[in-house]
């Protein structure tokens, strides 16, 4: 009775146990195609540098910048920035960002490492289009994840045309962005792309401690070299667990031009390198700050209605829509003008920051006239990074919506630096005082920095 029973049981499950006997078959025929290595030693490139530090004097937890690990891939030109899972393509990938010379023919394959095992998958590479016509340019290395790896921790790439690299040889990137979190220890990231030979201190101070007045909580520095005194004054700001420098050593690889374009400066790739700089930057944080935003130490974006960024955005938000980018007009105020004296609250720093070496912005108060639209103008943006694939020095390659144009009347940037020849009269300038609503609270907190860091006379 009981086998019939079974039998007529079997009967019935035949078809359902064909088609799960034929998944499994096909599941197994998959797992084949990503070609699983053997297990082998764990490698981890990035951690011989411990990421956070604890201050056992201050007791804060400092965040020490990673070096922006640059690996060479061998039989290519290729140099590999950093790594980071995608979660917003579908389907998800592994992003490498890549530094790529334009003319070289090549095919990558990635090795993804999920627990022990390597999986090994075709990569896809897409170069820039802002490489303003250098021999090299920032490139999007994908990895596409085979089934059975969905969240590699680590990530090799290396030439196709070695079949079967050598294991040993393998130069792993760690793979960031682990999980795509959605409450953030930032409100707002500034990235400070490429630092060069940097010796103006007073204006680097007084950018990050007006930064600090908008909101800001967070500065990352990409740094090639600076002055003694400048690094005393970044290593005040990372003890604080404000900065985080990271190392900028493309100069080691690649003849990097000093200029925005080959007959300028001629060289293997645009400005130091800045591009794929600012790419890292903006994923480094994607799930770290609610906001990014990209600018140099010389330019300020201030509100003209609210008081900081944390007031800004939100109104901006509610009238271009959430999760999004924001272009902010250029202005320059060439440091050649200083016409109307200082206000009294700024004239006692004066003579105490006289020693300090660099402009002050405080003296700078004159903008050259707003060219009429519509106008390249040098623009930078305050973007959810979320919202962002691709970025270049002024805007964004690729978002999942176009950046909002903030109108100049809610704000707008303030760009100080030397001009040289403009052909511009000096009454030609217009005057803008909004730094001066916040000189009171920016004087103060200059000087005991300055003073902290033993900058000013005694
Ligand atoms: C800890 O912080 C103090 C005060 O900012 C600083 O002087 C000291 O160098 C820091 N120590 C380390 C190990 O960073
Ligand atoms: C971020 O902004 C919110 C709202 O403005 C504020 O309550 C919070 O303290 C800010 N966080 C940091 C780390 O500054
Ligand atoms: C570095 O900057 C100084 C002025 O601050 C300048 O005189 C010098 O030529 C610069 N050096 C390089 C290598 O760019
Ligand atoms: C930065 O590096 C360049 C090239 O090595 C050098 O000429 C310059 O003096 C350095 N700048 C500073 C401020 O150390
Ligand atoms: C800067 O610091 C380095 C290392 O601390 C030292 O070797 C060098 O002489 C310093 N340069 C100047 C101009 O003081
Ligand atoms: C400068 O710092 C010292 C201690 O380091 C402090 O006694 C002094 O009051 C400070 N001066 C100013 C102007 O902040």
């Amino acid at each position: 009775m009981t086998q019939v029973l079974d039998l007529l049981l079997l009967r019935r499950l035949l078809p359902s146990l064909t088609f799960i006997i034929l998944c499994l078959m096909l599941l197994l025929l998959i797992f084949r195609s990503d070609r699983m290595l053997p297990p082998q030693k764990y490698m981890m490139q990035l951690s011989d540098e411990p990421a956070w530090v604890q201050n056992q004097t201050t007791g804060t937890t400092v965040l020490k910048g990673q070096s922006a690990h640059l690996i060479r891939v061998k039989g290519s030109k290729t140099l590999l920035v950093s790594a980071f899972l995608e979660h917003r393509t579908k389907p998800r990938k592994v992003l490498v960002i890549a530094i790529m010379f334009r003319k070289e023919k090549v095919s990558l394959q990635c090795s993804l490492r999920c627990r022990e095992q390597l999986h090994v998958s075709r990569a896809s590479v897409d170069i820039h289009w802002d490489h303003f016509g250098f021999p090299y340019g920032t490139a999007d290395v994908s990895c596409p994840l085979p089934p059975a790896c969905q969240a590699p921790t680590h990530v090799a790439v290396t030439s196709a045309a070695i079949r079967n690299p050598d294991e040993a040889d393998l130069e792993f990137l760690e793979v960031q962005n682990q999980k795509a979190l959605t409450v953030f220890p930032y409100n707002f990231t500034s990235c400070f792309s490429t630092m060069y030979n940097y010796t103006n201190i007073l204006q680097l101070v007084q950018t990050v401690e007006m930064l600090q007045l908008l909101g800001v909580n967070r500065i990352v520095i990409y740094k090639t070299n600076c002055s003694n005194e400048t690094q005393r004054v970044l290593d005040y700001y990372t003890d604080k667990g404000l900065v985080e420098v990271v190392p900028w050593s493309l100069s080691k690889y690649l003849k990097v031009s000093r200029r925005a374009k080959p007959d300028q400066d001629p060289g293997d790739i645009h400005y130091f390198g800045q591009i794929p700089a600012l790419n890292d930057c903006l994923y480094r944080f994607m799930y770290r700050s609610k906001y990014v935003a990209l600018h140099d130490p010389d330019e300020l974006i201030l509100p003209q209605t609210v008081d900081s960024w944390s007031q800004l955005l939100p109104l901006l938000e509610k009238r271009h829509g959430a999760d999004r980018c924001f272009n902010f007009e250029n202005n320059w105020f060439p440091t050649e003008f200083t016409e109307r004296p200082p206000p009294p609250n700024v004239l006692p720093a004066l003579g105490h920051w006289h020693n300090v070496f660099g402009v002050n912005i405080l003296t700078h108060l004159y903008r050259e006239p707003v060219k009429p639209k519509p106008v390249f103008n040098n623009y930078k943006i305050i973007a959810n990074p979320r919202s962002v694939f691709v970025v270049t020095v002024h805007g964004v390659l690729r978002s999942q919506e176009n950046c909002a144009w903030v109108d100049r009347k809610t704000a707008h940037m303030y760009h100080t630096k030397a001009r040289g020849q403009n052909g511009l009269k000096a009454q030609q300038l217009v005057y803008d005082g909004r730094l001066l609503s916040y000189s009171g609270r920016l004087t103060a907190a200059v000087n005991a920095v300055l003073n902290e860091t033993r900058l000013l006379p005694e």
